[in-house]
């Protein structure tokens, strides 16, 4: 039997190239050797979108989309949405129970997105909470594989506290420990050099950018301030165009010897800019035109597949789980 992998994304924007280097390409080769449930986490997303739920509903169909458009085979791959599963809401209400209030708050995902979000005195608990749900989310599909961006380790340690809880208490081995799968770049930078890649930030490429979109964000990016003149030594480090070129060009060695023409002088941004943006536009191309093969009526049957067959799964873990609680009725 091939061991168990979830993953999930929340359904509030267009999937980007942070989400590729981060998590995407993983999973498109873990597919093959793993059994793969990748999750559209709606109930996710509501914990900080429940004022505008439309928002999260327009864009499932994206996701899901974009999945696809990098490969992500729904042969291989169950994918389902979150909020179709009853399951995780019940394993939630029981996690609740074996995670303290002074735990939740030292989680640094969470710590980091509420001062963000500057929630202060008035976090709801639904958010507060999101990570509880989270390891419902992956122990209720047995995972113990998760590929996920290092902004995630937090939550899979969470997970992993809860599992050893429960299986102490209940004196069961029926939950399991997971493990996340990181990338060798696991974090992007945002064109902007400021902070990661992220959709709200606005500072992303994503998957479905228009070839003139792509290229407008290629000249946008942030290089070198200090390098004004083309013949002047410029810097690589911190240089969002070799961040993207180290991540996406073919040929590792022909930018080697472009990062040492721009140290010693000579290479100017404009240069740099456009062998990124061919090998960007080179990469996309692919990906969009998968896109454009698909339509919505595809998708939807893609989900009702997968989540019907996720729903098995979660009905059998919920019986080992209740069982092992003993409040198992007939
Ligand atoms: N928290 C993840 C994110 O913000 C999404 C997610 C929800 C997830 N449930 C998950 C990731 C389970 C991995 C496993 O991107």
């Amino acid at each position: 039997m091939k061991q168990k992998i979830l993953t999930g994304d929340r359904p509030t924007g267009k999937l980007h190239l942070g989400h590729y280097i981060g998590s995407l390409q993983n999973r498109v080769q873990l597919q093959h050797a793993y059994d793969q449930y990748i999750l559209v986490a709606d109930l996710q997303a509501l914990t900080d979108h429940f004022d505008h739920p439309e928002k999260i509903t327009k864009h499932i169909i994206e996701v899901v989309k974009d999945y696809l458009s990098v490969g992500i085979d729904p042969n291989q791959t169950t994918i389902f949405i979150q909020s179709r599963i009853p399951e995780i809401a019940e394993l939630t209400i029981y996690y609740l129970n074996l995670v303290t209030l002074n735990r939740l708050s030292k989680n640094p995902t969470v710590k980091h997105e509420m001062h963000q979000k500057g929630y202060r005195e008035a976090m709801p608990l639904g958010f507060l909470c999101y990570p509880i749900s989270q390891a419902a989310d992956i122990t209720l599909f047995q995972a113990e594989w998760v590929p996920v961006g290092d902004d995630q380790l937090p939550m899979i340690e969470q997970t992993n506290e809860i599992v050893r809880r429960f299986n102490r208490i209940y004196g069961t081995k029926v939950l399991k420990e997971c493990k996340a799968v990181l990338s060798k770049t696991s974090r992007l930078v945002g064109i902007d050099g400021k902070s990661k890649c992220s959709k709200s930030l606005g500072n992303a490429i994503a998957l479905s950018d228009s070839p003139e979109v792509i290229k407008q964000k290629v000249f946008q990016m942030y290089t070198d301030p200090n390098h004004i003149k083309a013949s002047h030594p410029g810097r690589v480090e911190g240089n969002v165009v070799f961040a993207y070129l180290d991540a996406f060009h073919s040929d590792q060695e022909a930018i080697a010897s472009l990062k040492a023409h721009y140290r010693r002088g000579g290479l100017g941004d404009v240069v740099i800019k456009n062998i990124l943006n061919d090998s960007l536009q080179l990469f996309l191309a692919p990906i969009r035109e998968k896109r454009n093969c698909l339509n919505d009526k595809m998708v939807k049957e893609i989900l009702h597949h997968g989540t019907a067959k996720a729903a098995q799964l979660a009905k059998k873990t919920m019986e080992m789980v209740r069982e092992a609680m003993r409040i198992k009725f007939r």
